[in-house]
């Protein structure tokens, strides 16, 4: 027997060959984030080098112009990561760097960048695994309407052949999307996230868009290599209501449409979830005849990323919603540094939840990782508590996969500390310690505990 809820010092093993001798064990990262150079090499800007620019819309009013500078030191960063014990490597190719003026003319110097990444991967034993879109639209189709317009289905459709045609060869593994929900709602809702637009008439359309582009996307990658593991990277979040009170139990059923339903539902035929949440059968508006059948693609696999639960309570305060969320420290539960409830038996239930789709392959954890203050003395990272954050989701993965889940693979999130988004440089997710100032790499701990997870089999909790 397997122990299935392993806790610090509970004196049980748990080691990757637990999980099968197939199953995929990676690190992710994401070209805005890490890669830096964001003036060369031909590149194009992107939305949030523009967002960047704008005081008070990044913590810090950090900027990613060079970020890990992994553009020039991807090399020895890929070595840091195959030495650790990594077996893939999760990238994101910048589609502003490929095509500058994201339609039309090619950037060749783009090209021979990850055509160097990829070969470097190979030359390491790292399988690939390349994300398509990981938020950074090119800021001249933003100019356009972006995610808002409706030509973005051909424009990602474009940039998704060029770049099938120029990595086919060697990268079998693709995540066409990264969490579009976070895109229709901090980037164009909310206004959080690059673009910055805010306005709820945004939404539904970029999701509809969002969702055409997805099974678009893994279309053409189909046509030109019928071998290739398409998949898609969804965020989910457990959902539970705050009580039993019918409201709550709606308002529950409502997040989940949204956080959990809403992008996976329509690549499998079932349409957008407009049963919980039915304001989001206005997106009818904006579908056109034989949209329906468009939606869907049959993913290889679906990549699923979870950080978090959500409680949420009914409120009328928040009208189309009409919920809020009950904050994590108001229940008095443990967080990360983002504030996020640190709730290990939250990704057993979401990957039980998504195995009751008969429509899904494949489920790989493409992203999951904290952010805590890290502190560097002697030289040492002695971050325990991320240590302990890991091992305790994995062993939630390890029990949901022995349940019957088909979860195939886990990415850890993330191989090097990084530009966070909004929070810029100030949330530290990394395995590897980074000092931005000197670019100085240093194994935390928690990565010195991962590679010991995944080479050691005797390996003792
Ligand atoms: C999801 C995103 O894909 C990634 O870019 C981000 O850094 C992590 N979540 C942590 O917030």
């Amino acid at each position: 027997m397997h122990p299935t809820s392993l806790g610090p010092g509970s004196g049980q093993t748990l080691t990757a060959s637990d999980f099968g001798t197939d199953f995929i064990w990676g690190t992710a990262t994401a070209a805005y984030q890490i890669e830096g150079a964001v003036d060369q090499g031909g590149r194009g800007p992107c939305i949030w080098d523009e967002f960047a620019e704008k005081k008070g819309r990044i913590k810090n009013n950090d900027k990613a112009g060079v970020a890990c500078d992994f553009y020039s030191r991807f090399e020895t960063d890929l070595e840091i990561a195959a030495k650790l014990g990594f077996k893939n490597f999760r990238f994101s190719v910048s589609w502003s760097r490929i095509l500058p003026e994201g339609v039309g003319e090619i950037n060749r110097t783009g090209i021979d960048f990850y055509n160097r990444l990829i070969d470097k991967c190979l030359a390491l034993d790292l399988v690939p695994w390349l994300t398509l879109y990981h938020w950074d639209l090119p800021l001249s189709l933003e100019k356009r309407g972006g995610w808002k317009n409706r030509e973005v289905v051909g424009w990602f459709a474009a940039y998704t052949s060029i770049c099938a045609g120029a990595f086919g060869d060697r990268v079998n593994n693709w995540i066409v999307m990264n969490e579009p929900m976070a895109t229709a709602g901090l980037g164009y809702t909310t206004g959080l996230h690059a673009p910055g637009k805010k306005g709820l008439w945004n939404f539904l359309p970029v999701v509809h868009h969002l969702a055409l582009s997805q099974a678009e996307a893994g279309r053409v990658i189909r046509s030109q290599f019928p071998e290739a593991y398409i998949g898609t990277a969804l965020s989910c979040s457990y959902v539970e209501p705050a009580t039993e009170r019918v409201k709550d139990i709606r308002a529950a059923r409502r997040a989940d449409a949204l956080m959990n339903r809403l992008f996976i539902e329509p690549a499998l035929g079932m349409g957008y979830p407009s049963d919980a949440f039915p304001y989001l059968a206005k997106i009818r508006k904006y579908m056109r005849s034989g949209d329906d059948e468009k939606l869907k693609f049959d993913f290889d696999f679906i990549g699923l990323q979870n950080y978090f639960n959500v409680v949420v309570r009914h409120s009328y305060r928040v009208p189309v919603l009409w919920l809020k969320e009950e904050p994590a420290v108001k229940r008095n539960k443990p967080v990360t540094a983002m504030g996020w409830e640190i709730a290990p038996e939250g990704m057993y239930r979401i990957l039980d939840q998504f195995s009751q789709y008969t429509g899904i392959r494949d489920i790989i954890v493409t992203e999951n990782g904290a952010a805590f203050q890290d502190v560097v003395e002697q030289g040492e990272v002695r971050d325990t508590a991320r240590l302990n954050f890991f091992r305790e989701y994995l062993a939630q993965v390890l029990k949901a996969k022995q349940e019957g889940a088909s979860v195939k693979g886990y990415f850890a999130w993330t191989f090097l500390d990084n530009f966070e988004w909004a929070e810029g440089y100030s949330a530290r997710f990394g395995l590897v310690y980074v000092d931005f100032e000197t670019q100085e790499r240093i194994v935390k701990d928690s990565g010195k505990w991962f590679s010991d997870f995944l080479q050691k089999s005797d390996y003792f909790l």
